[in-house]
């Protein structure tokens, strides 16, 4: 682990108090790991706004498979981002409900694209993209 720096914030007692309420709900036993997770997700969401790195996400959607030719249309559409689609996992919620989580790695522009595509389909009843970090440039 490389060394670490210490540094002093000010901050009025009133936010203070909020963020110690925070991260005690969170499960934080310190200030400063709450606050290093705090950074690594502005970095991480920043990091998003540029395409030239790769990134990860997850994307989760719900939806009745028994909808018209959704199914057809969501194989067909899987297929057209073969690249992007690392893995998929597909629960059967309920007689109806199917909920499924594609694993992604790719250019941001195009993740957000087939996100889109995806949860925009009639039938999908949610979709939710979870958009992180490979990992390789955050300390
Ligand atoms: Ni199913």
């Amino acid at each position: 682990m490389p060394e670490l720096v210490r540094f002093g914030v000010s901050m009025d007692p009133a936010l203070l108090e909020k963020f110690d309420q925070l991260i005690a709900a969170r499960g934080y036993s310190n200030r400063s790991e709450a606050l290093r997770d705090l950074v690594r997700a502005e970095l991480v969401r920043q990091d998003w706004t540029d395409d030239n790195q790769p990134k990860a996400a997850t994307l989760t959607i719900v939806y009745d498979h028994h909808h018209g030719d959704l199914t057809a249309r969501l194989t067909e559409l899987q297929h057209d981002y073969g690249d992007e689609i690392i893995s998929t996992l597909h629960v059967h919620l309920d007689h109806h409900n199917c909920m499924e989580v594609l694993v992604l790695r790719g250019q941001g522009s195009r993740l957000r694209l087939l996100a889109d595509h995806i949860s925009s389909l009639r039938g999908v009843k949610h979709g939710q993209l979870h958009m992180t970090t490979t990992g390789h440039d955050l300390p």
